[in-house]
């Protein structure tokens, strides 16, 4: 459904702003329509993706360690997860929790109702013991309710370098805003890609077969599809980059020329010079001082690193204090 000028939606006015912006640039979560969740599936089972696969290492390797981590000296907690999506990793870590015959409950909370109602059906055909508690909503509504009901122990799951999108200074406030919402002794475990090998990096992403092209491309395919705009999908390119010093992988959409591009919701016209670069996303790497001063600045404790065998990535187990 095309917007209408009367009731811009916030996507348009965010593509508005973005677009009028000095560099422009667009929102990396605004890649997640239909289209684009299909291909963040297959960017998942690349090659060069190596992020998925180490953290499936992580947890097939460390699922004993994180439960008695997780357990501690109680006998059950609250696993609450964090943007689940299909939750085929944290997967790994249920169907062990329920094999021990663990007492604990999963409450994944997710923005969208339909990925809840999926991931649900989901398991209880795989998992008919688990105690599932979906939650749809923001996080932190959706944890503050969880809190009024709740005297157990708290284990919050923000997996797969999802803080990575974020830039540093929305990574220092979520997490001061995430501590808030807990009580002493509650745990989080956050999976935070490392920095490595330059090359490494920047080829998971700038893959082969093209799928990080279309998936970043798809951002204006679907500007096109809800906005009525007419971007040329074949003038723009692809371009990432990776900053070694600062750890920053940067999505960037380049126009291979002069053009202009009309939207219709928003009855207005963008123009692009030749090689004028559309910012999309920030991917960011880190080094383990930087994790500690983020645990640190944000009231937490660091449990324990689980990394896989290349140190590739690490899901840093945190207490708060
Ligand atoms: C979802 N997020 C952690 C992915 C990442 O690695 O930044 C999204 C992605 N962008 C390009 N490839 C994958």
């Amino acid at each position: 459904m095309i917007d209408t000028k009367a009731s811009l939606s916030t996507f348009a006015k965010d593509i508005d702003k973005g677009l009028s912006a000095s560099p422009k640039c667009l929102s990396s979560k605004y890649f997640y329509d239909e289209a684009g969740d299909k291909l963040f599936q297959t960017i998942m089972g690349l090659g060069e993706y190596y992020l998925t696969r180490a953290e499936f290492e992580i947890f097939d390797t460390h699922k004993a360690s994180m439960l008695r981590s997780f357990l501690g000296a109680d006998e059950s907690f609250n696993l609450i997860e964090l943007g689940a999506g299909d939750g085929t990793k944290t997967k790994v870590l249920l169907r062990h929790f329920v094999a021990s015959g663990i007492d604990f409950n999963y409450s994944p909370i997710d923005i969208s109702q339909h990925v809840l109602d999926l991931l649900n059906s989901d398991l209880e055909k795989e998992l008919p013991k688990l105690k599932v508690n979906p939650l749809q909503g923001d996080y932190f509504d959706a944890l503050s309710k969880l809190n009024q009901n709740h005297c157990q122990k708290e284990v919050v799951l923000f997996l797969g370098s999802n803080i990575g999108n974020f830039s540093n200074t929305a990574t220092e406030q979520f997490l001061s805003k995430l501590s808030e919402n807990l009580s002493k002794g509650d745990l989080l475990l956050i999976g935070f890609d490392l920095m490595k090998d330059p090359n490494v990096i920047l080829n998971a992403y700038n893959d082969q077969l093209g799928v990080t092209k279309a998936f970043n491309i798809n951002l204006l395919n679907r500007i096109n599809n809800e906005l009525g705009a007419d971007f040329d999908l074949e003038a723009f390119t692809h371009f990432p980059t990776y900053n070694p010093v600062t750890g920053e992988t940067r999505s960037h959409l380049v126009s291979t020329k002069d053009q202009e591009v009309t939207i219709q919701a928003l009855e207005k016209t963008y123009y692009f010079k030749a090689w004028e670069a559309i910012h999309t996303e920030v991917s960011q790497k880190y080094s383990l001082k930087m994790i500690e001063d983020f645990a640190k600045n944000a009231g937490f404790r660091i449990v324990r690193n689980f990394t896989d065998r290349e140190n590739y990535f690490v899901d840093s187990l945190w207490e708060k204090c």
